[in-house]
Formats: structure tokens, sequence, C-alpha cells
């Protein structure tokens, strides 16, 4: 049994109220302002204010017959708040595209250079070319930069394989990573990223592959179906079939959905139920009320709207409508290379204007519903992970204030300390 105390802490955590915060809850947090928190065997015991949890350790070391048990972190009055959940990547790959990045600076659009056979097809060149261990390591690698900037849980996409055999081999890899745990590794099946350039004249065929085969051998090794629902790439109806054979094997539905164009992604995704619709850049209000009544988190990814030079989504009005807003990087070698949910939460909060609170509730308990993981992650709630991290500041403002560098101190993860290692202190 190990049990840690973490002592003179300034918690912030949202309350998990059994559902994803929205409209005027959006922000609701817990704040202690002398807050402790016990954790035994990696999961919150007891979380309030010191004196409470304080009495519930010497509860918990009578209950062993064991005196002083608890191995004790002073937090010296930092801010303590969840690790953050980033519930949308593309983590998967060996290199960015340094030259696209470039022509697109020189005004070339993201979508023109997919259409010529480059972007996502260029990046899916090297990953078919790549070895599956060279895969996994390269995926780690960034997972790593992901926990050292907060990120405790991760969803991780394929996508740069397209064909069954290379999409395998990326969810391989993709599930090495989440064996060398923390971060959380949850696994998203995306065949339906781009039509493979061996389809160029037909993205119907390259859909009935997927439905026929690709989607059955993925089945168990995936928690999620995405799809990028976008003028040029895949239809709704493409996505639809897409997302109902995965439905029928096991995985949720996902969606890209209105990144670049408005295509009645918002709409479908509300439709078939799914657990989330991500990007919406180009929703439409109609898309954003039927994303409401069904439910549906909404996955904004502001740094993609930050690195293609487009307006933000519209966070204020989501959060107007009742539709549950959560925050990610999208971290992918094309259209948004970062690893750093503090990049994205100043995001949210100098570009899309949430509150700092409701960015907090974004990148964490929102977002840990938005990938299933409401049970483990995303507030400091009892039975939870104490998975949790300390910033250098009073109050999770520093995140959003702090620009450019990371505010974040240390990383807990099950109640150890994963970054810095050990031996270096804090
Ligand atoms: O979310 N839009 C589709 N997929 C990613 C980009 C992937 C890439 O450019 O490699 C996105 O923006
Ligand atoms: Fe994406």
């Amino acid at each position: 049994v190990r049990t840690t105390l973490f002592r003179n802490a300034r918690i912030v955590s949202p309350e998990d109220p059994g559902i994803p915060l929205a409209g005027p809850a959006q922000g609701t947090v817990a704040t202690f302002d002398r807050g402790a928190l016990l954790c035994r065997d990696g999961l919150v015991v007891a979380v309030g204010p010191e004196k409470d949890v304080l009495d519930a350790a010497r509860w918990n070391e009578r209950a062993a017959r064991r005196p002083r048990s608890a191995d004790e972190v002073d937090c010296e009055g930092r801010c303590m708040i969840p690790g953050f959940v980033d519930p949308h990547t593309h983590l998967c790959f060996l290199e960015p595209r340094e030259a696209e990045f470039l022509r697109r600076l020189d005004g070339a659009s993201y979508l023109d250079i997919l259409a010529a056979g480059g972007g996502i097809l260029a990046t899916v060149a090297s990953v078919r070319a790549a070895s599956e261990e060279a895969l996994a390591d390269a995926t780690r690698q960034r997972a790593l930069a992901c926990l050292r900037h907060g990120t405790t849980t991760i969803e991780i996409k394929s996508g740069y394989g397209l064909t069954t055999e290379a999409e395998l081999k990326q969810l391989a890899a993709i599930d090495a990573v989440a064996r060398a745990a923390p971060p959380a590794v949850v696994p998203t099946f995306l065949g339906a990223h781009a039509v493979p350039r061996e389809f160029a004249d037909g993205s119907d065929e390259y859909v009935d592959l997927l439905v026929r085969e690709t989607v059955p051998a993925v089945a168990g090794r995936a928690r999620f179906c995405d799809a990028f629902c976008e003028r040029g790439v895949f239809t709704p109806e493409q996505c639809r079939r897409v997302l109902v054979a995965a439905r029928a094997v096991g995985m949720r539905p996902k969606l890209h959905a209105d990144e670049v164009h408005d295509t009645d992604g918002a709409a479908l995704a509300a439709s078939l139920g799914a657990v989330s619709a991500e990007h919406l850049l180009a929703a439409g209000e109609d898309g954003l009320r039927r994303l409401a009544a069904a439910g549906c988190v909404a996955v904004l990814l502001p740094a993609t709207a930050y690195a293609l030079r487009k307006p933000y989504a519209a966070a204020r009005r989501m959060v107007e409508l009742g539709l549950p807003v959560a925050i990610a990087t999208d971290c992918n070698p094309g259209s948004s290379y970062t690893e750093s949910m503090p990049f994205v939460f100043g995001l949210a909060v100098l570009g899309m204007g949430l509150s700092v609170n409701e960015a907090l509730v974004a990148s964490t308990l929102n977002a840990a519903y938005a990938v299933g993981e409401q049970e483990r992650a995303g507030s400091l709630s009892i039975g939870k992970r104490a998975d949790l991290l300390l910033l250098d500041g009073e109050t999770p403002g520093i995140v959003a204030f702090h620009a450019g560098v990371s505010p974040v101190r240390a990383v807990y993860a099950n109640g150890v300390r994963a970054w810095p290692a050990e031996g270096n202190h804090p």
C-alpha cells in the first residue's frame, strides 16, 4: 500500500457531477485555499481543506494499523490542478512537415496541398515506410513531451496508414506507448482521414475497403472511430458509413466536423450520437444547437485555428447554447504542431474568450468525458487516479498568463511523481 499526502496546496478542480459541465456550469470549480489530497495506491481517497484531509489520513493510518505511514509532499502553497486530458491528437508520426508550413506562410492552402497529394498524404508515405518500433519510439518521445507539459491522459489517433496493415501497425505502436504509461493513452481509429493516393479516382472504393476490411480488422484495438468530414475529403454520407460500421464492432463515434468548411458535420455527429464533435471552426448555429441537444462534447482546437490563421471556433456561443466545451492540442505534423496544453489553454482564454475556470474544465473534466475517461481522470475526486499538477503560481490563471513557457512545476500520475524525475527537487 503506497499512501501519499499532498499538503499546503491551493487546490482548484472541477467537481464531477456525472455529466460534462455546460452552459453556466462550464466554469464550475471547487477551490481549497489551504488544501490537501490523500492518495492510496494511485487513487484519490480524500481531498479538501487540509484539516479535514489530515483527519482522514489519521483514520487511514489507524485502519492500516500503521502510524505515520503516508509519504508527505509539501506543495509550498502552489496551485494544484488535475492533470490535463488532451482529447484529440495525431501523435503517431515521424517528422513534422516543416517545408509545408513555410509554403502555407507563403499563401498555399492546407486543403490544396492535400488535394495535390501532400499534407496528410506525405505523412502517410513516411508512416507506411516506417517500422512499428520507429513509430512507437517517435510517439513515445512526443507523449513524454506532453507529460512534461502536464498532460496525464491523451487520446492518440491512427490515420496515417490508410491500409489495413499500416493502420494496424499504427495502432500497435500506439498500444506500445499506452503500455509505457504515463501518460494514459486512449486509442482512436481514423482510417477515414484522407483518400490514399492509390484510390485517387474513387473515394467510395476506399470507404468500401474501410467498411469491409479495415474496420473489422481493427475492432478491439481502438476505443473510438473518427473520420475527417470535409469538402474534397469525405462526405457526410461516407463518414456515416464508416462510423456506423465501427459502432457495430464496438468503437464509439467521433468526428472531425466543419474544420475548414461547413459540410453539416456537426449535424452528422449529433445524429450518430457521437461522443464528441471536433474542430467546429466553420460550424453553423443549427449544427451547434443539434450537438447541444444530442449531448455531444465540442472539442475545440484553438492551436489549429492559430496555425492555419483562421478565426477561432465560437466557444462563447457554444457555452451560451449549453454545449459542453473541451480543448485539445490536435498535435499533428501539419495543421497544429504542439504538445503543449498550456499553450492551448492560453489561446482558449485570450483567443476564444473562455474564463480561466471554463478553460480549466475544458482541459480536464470535459476533455475526460470526450474520451470516455471520466471515471478515472479529469478531476481531483475520490476514486479517480491521483493525476495532478503543481503550478508555478497561485491560481490556474498562471497557465494563460505565463505565455510561451510551461507553468507546470511538477506532474504526478497515479500519485507518483512523473516529472521531473525523482531526485530532481521540483
Ligand atoms: O485535425 N484535419 C485533419 N487532420 C488533422 C491534420 C492532420 C495533418 O495535417 O497531418 C487536423 O487538422
Ligand atoms: Fe485533428
